[in-house]
């Protein structure tokens, strides 16, 4: 990890931002992306021009930064992210965190749509991440260490910081909103799970699994990001409900829940102590 390009990157948003200083990262997974609209007085950035920032490739990824006021926050969106499947390597998935971290963010709001395991879970909830399973088989933390940005051995048992849990289950209840809990496992994809694989996650702890996320989480606790995680259950997981999945049903549903994702993290950047 070249601590130069990641300074690079930033010096060159921060020229773009007018120095503006966000404290809260926000990445936007699937479907998602629409919290970025709310921003105030936004500047928006596309990937592509920013120095060493890779290219989003899916449908439905818009693939821009966007810097500006929310909820009385000064804040920075990823409106689209880098996935593995995409053939990116876990060092540039996790590549935004780093100059999200140099930009100045000392918390990371992390979203995704996931395929729901539990079944008490419906398509259309919300759940808050309390933990993770990394099912990736590849770390973004593989090879030389630099001190400057984090331990060589990470601890990992306060991944989703409690405390920012707490405020979150607080603001959905202001909200009057049924907000899930559960354990996210991540897998490379991009095929969905088969029925088989769903049920042994199932063993294994997980509540919904998907295919991102996890990196990022690793790579913001590294540098002692606090995080909170909150994926949207576009889907049950393969074989639990008798029909094929399909990106236009993740994409359908999160469209579906848009009003209450939205109301949901601007109630709990609202109320940030
Ligand atoms: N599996 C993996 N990733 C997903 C799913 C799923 O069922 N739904 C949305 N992303």
């Amino acid at each position: 990890m070249d601590v130069k390009k990641i300074k690079e990157s930033a010096d060159y948003i921060s020229g773009r931002v007018n120095n503006i200083e966000p404290t809260i990262g926000l990445i936007l997974g699937s479907g998602l992306g629409v919290l970025a609209d709310e921003i105030e007085n936004p500047i928006a950035i596309s990937y592509k021009d920013i120095p060493h920032f890779p290219e989003s490739t899916v449908a439905g990824h818009k693939g821009q930064l966007v810097a500006g006021e929310l909820e009385g926050q000064t804040v920075v969106a990823m409106q689209g992210r880098f996935h593995y499947y995409e053939g990116y390597t876990l060092e540039q998935v996790t590549f935004p965190v780093r100059v999200m971290k140099q930009l100045g963010i000392e918390q990371l709001f992390v979203t995704n749509a996931a395929g729901g395991i539990n079944e008490s879970f419906e398509p259309g909830n919300l759940m808050l991440i309390t933990d993770h399973i990394n099912n990736l088989g590849d770390n973004p933390l593989i090879g030389p260490n630099d001190e400057e940005l984090g331990p060589r051995f990470p601890d990992m048992s306060t991944a989703y910081d409690k405390t920012l849990i707490d405020h979150a289950k607080q603001s959905a209840e202001r909200l009057n909103l049924d907000v899930k809990q559960g354990v996210y496992v991540a897998n490379s994809g991009p095929v969905y799970e088969t029925g088989a694989e769903v049920r042994m996650l199932r063993v294994l702890g997980g509540d919904a699994v998907g295919m991102s996320t996890v990196p990022e989480v690793i790579v913001a606790r590294h540098m002692g990001i606090r995080v909170l995680g909150i994926s949207c259950i576009s889907n049950m997981a393969a074989g639990i409900l008798d029909q094929p999945l399909s990106h236009d049903e993740v994409i359908e549903t999160t469209e579906k829940v848009r009003g209450d994702f939205l109301s949901f993290v601007k109630e709990i950047i609202r109320t940030l102590p």
